[in-house]
């Protein structure tokens, strides 16, 4: 698990405040209660005084340690039953003066023991979703909306079409640092960006950072990084196209290639390869047309180091669309 650092770092934080704020509302409800009730508030006295007594009957020695602490313990016992009767009939719960934690399991701090609880996790998936690039895409796309109906007409084709849907469904579930990097290949509307869209939601939804870009918005990106140019605003640091776990370039052969993308292209994928971080490509590029429009070291790149999946079919969306 490799959760993207900046979220990471932002909802720590974030369960550090969650956490003091609701020790301090606890604190808070202590004083309102203790004003109300003078009574309630020379019991919390005598609570607070028990623990003093309770490290005091530790220090004695033998059975009379035992018979102590079971005097106190009662007496505790009793001061608790008439503070939850006093509680009561003031109209409070029972457990006002608790911290008003979100979770009860992990009381706000993000982890049960030492392992993350489940309620952080959660947050780092959305925060994750939020970070990927994905957008609007994440609703509809999943492997849980692919259909295999709009390849039926074919059977080779259809063989074709199951196999590659298996396989991402089997390389997002056993994702990890070091897996392979995919090149997804085949004409427009057969499914590639909805299924790479499946794998990056498993991906993230299984702890990693995961980034979704096309091809002309990331060296619009390297461009702004180096002329102040491209998407202002709106542009993302070049390095997350390096750091992240899993990278998914889609689209690859829409921009207009020269020599400045051509160093991004080959910066990005050499790194990528280094650091063993795996990269899904997808694009209506062949490997002849690879070759012919970058240079020889990015096609051998992806050429020699890319498992390929040749998508077939007929245009879903043209499908979808005399469907209906
Ligand atoms: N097998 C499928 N089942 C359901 N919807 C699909 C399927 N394949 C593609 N689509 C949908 O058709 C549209 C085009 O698919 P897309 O993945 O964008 O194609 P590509 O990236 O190969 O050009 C998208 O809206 C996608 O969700
Ligand atoms: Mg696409
Ligand atoms: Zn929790």
């Amino acid at each position: 698990m490799a959760y993207n650092k900046e979220n990471y770092r932002r909802i720590r934080a974030a369960y550090q405040t969650k956490y003091l704020k609701a020790y301090e509302e606890a604190e808070r409800r202590m004083e309102e209660l203790h004003q109300k009730s003078p009574a309630i508030a020379e019991i919390d006295r005598k609570l607070a005084a028990t623990g003093a007594e309770i490290a005091l009957a530790a220090l004695g020695t033998g059975g009379s340690y035992r018979e102590k602490l079971a005097e106190v313990e009662k007496k505790n016992r009793a001061l608790q039953e008439k503070r939850e009767a006093l509680l009561e009939e003031l109209g409070y719960p029972a457990d006002y003066t608790l911290p008003p934690y979100e979770c009860p399991y992990c009381h706000d701090s993000g982890f049960v023991d030492t392992k993350m609880c489940e309620c952080m996790r959660r947050e780092l998936v959305l925060a994750a979703y939020d970070s990927s690039g994905l957008g609007e895409l994440m609703r509809t796309q999943s492997f849980e909306t692919f259909s295999p109906d709009y390849y039926a007409a074919d059977p080779a084709e259809s063989a074709t079409m199951r196999k590659n849907f298996e396989l991402l469904r089997d390389y997002a579930e056993g994702f990890g640092p070091g897996a392979d990097s995919l090149i997804l290949c085949g004409a427009t509307g057969l499914g590639k960006t909805h299924l790479s869209t499946a794998v990056a939601r498993r991906v993230i939804e299984r702890g990693y950072d995961v980034y979704y870009t096309g091809a002309i918005a990331m060296f619009a990106d390297f461009e702004h990084a180096r002329f102040g140019t491209g998407l202002g605003e709106q542009a993302v640091d070049p390095a997350r196209y390096v750091d992240c776990d899993l990278l998914i370039l889609d689209d690859l052969g829409t921009e207009v290639t020269n020599q400045f993308t051509n160093s991004c292209l080959y910066m990005i994928l050499d790194n990528r390869i280094n650091l063993h971080r795996p990269t899904i490509i997808n694009t209506n590029l062949t490997g002849k047309e690879i070759k012919a429009r970058y240079t020889d070291r990015i096609a051998s790149r992806i050429l020699g180091g890319f498992n390929p999946l040749l998508f077939t079919g007929t245009d879903v969306r043209r499908q979808k669309l005399t469907k209906k």
